[in-house]
């Protein structure tokens, strides 16, 4: 089978026969299959058996025709070898032991060691480059966004022991940003030395943050992480997750080659707020799946209306899929996407 690049192709912002598709968190629950697996395996224990998160990564390429693969792993898994333990429990999500809230808990914090403590993903990787034929993303998750995970010891709907560390001990807060940026840095260099075709750094929640504070508090890391890894000849993604439309004009100077938009902010203006500099990503509303596949098709038009004024488009959801999720609908979609973009791009030339 020859490779598919298309989504290589849209993320330097160069011409394409149609506009590529993958959706965040397109491995997942609203699979019956995958659910058959989770009865036997929980997450943590799929990614320990390279051959079977490989399968697991694969089976949406093959079920929904995607133009991308994302790796099935977790954004906590890195986190294990800087001795944290955690759990990812069922309905809630990252669940941590005992939760990093002292200058000692901190210092305690080991630096990562990819290859002693995470061999098992590098060898899912591995695996996937040699079966793949569409290009395979690996992720991290943001500094912000896993310190949260670190300081609430849950998820949380306001992050005010993450603030809070924040705003009342920020020598702590830079400390901590440092040691997980190192940790990004490490992380992503060593999947795409394995095989990664591509890069997305996730930070979900750092939405909850005004422009002021992102910048003064996390962008000095994203920004690191981003200048580190510029020598990976690699598409990279930085999706600044959830009700991040107001952060967007703050991100100008990062060395990403793509943003990821949630809904709340069209393309076109995302656009406009970035600049001229990336492609983007999104961001139809996962929720709007529920709709009958008219309404679904007429959002997923709109959107793509807009992405295909410039170059560098790359339909997606505005965040991950939610598990009730149909994989009829899904896969519907995604040849909606096609075959209404490669129309388009048809008449033009
Ligand atoms: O996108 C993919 O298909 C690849 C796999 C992937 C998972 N987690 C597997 C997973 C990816 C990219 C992630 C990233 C992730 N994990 C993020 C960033 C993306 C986002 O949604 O903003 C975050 C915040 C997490 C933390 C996390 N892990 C949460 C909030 C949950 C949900 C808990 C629940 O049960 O509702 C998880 C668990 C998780 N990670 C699941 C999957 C497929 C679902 C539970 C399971 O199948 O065990």
């Amino acid at each position: 089978m020859t490779f598919n690049d298309r989504f290589i192709r849209a993320c330097l912002k160069q011409d394409v026969d149609r506009i590529p598709v993958w959706y965040m968190r397109q491995a997942g629950r609203y699979d019956p299959e995958y659910r058959k697996i989770k009865e036997k395996y929980t997450l943590l224990e799929i990614c320990r058996q390279p051959e079977l998160a490989a399968e697991v990564t694969m089976m949406p390429v093959r079920k929904l025709g995607v133009d991308a693969a994302i790796l099935y792993s977790d954004i906590m898994n890195p986190v294990a070898s800087l001795g944290v333990e955690f759990d990812i429990v069922k309905d809630v999500g990252p669940v941590i032991e005992n939760p990093i809230r002292s200058e000692a808990d901190i210092d305690r914090l080991k630096p990562i060691d990819v290859e002693g403590d995470l061999p098992h993903i590098l060898k899912t990787i591995q695996i996937l480059s040699g079966e793949l034929s569409v290009p395979l993303i690996t992720f991290a998750g943001a500094p912000f966004t896993i310190a949260s995970y670190l300081i609430e010891g849950r998820p949380s709907k306001n992050y005010i022991r993450t603030k809070s560390m924040m705003y009342g001990e920020p020598k702590l807060w830079n400390k901590l940003m440092d040691k997980l940026g190192d940790m990004v840095i490490a992380y992503l260099r060593a999947h795409i030395a394995s095989g990664g075709k591509a890069f997305q750094l996730f930070d979900s929640w750092v939405g909850a943050l005004s422009p002021a504070d992102f910048s003064k508090y996390v962008l000095p890391t994203i920004t690191r992480i981003f200048a580190e890894l510029e020598d990976l000849d690699v598409p990279k993604i930085y999706f600044p997750g959830v009700a991040s439309g107001e952060l967007l004009p703050t991100l100008q100077g990062i060395q990403a080659d793509v943003i990821g938009l949630d809904w709340r902010v069209s393309i076109q203006e995302g656009r406009r707020r970035l600049g001229e500099r990336y492609a983007v990503q999104g961001n139809l509303d996962p929720f709007v799946l529920t709709a009958p596949m008219d309404t679904i098709k007429s959002y997923a038009k709109d959107i793509i209306d807009q992405g295909l004024m410039q170059n560098g488009y790359v339909f997606n959801l505005g965040h991950g899929l939610f598990p009730e999720a149909s994989i009829d609908k899904l896969k519907q979609l995604t040849e909606y996407v096609h075959e209404y973009s490669a129309s388009v791009i048809a008449q033009r030339s």
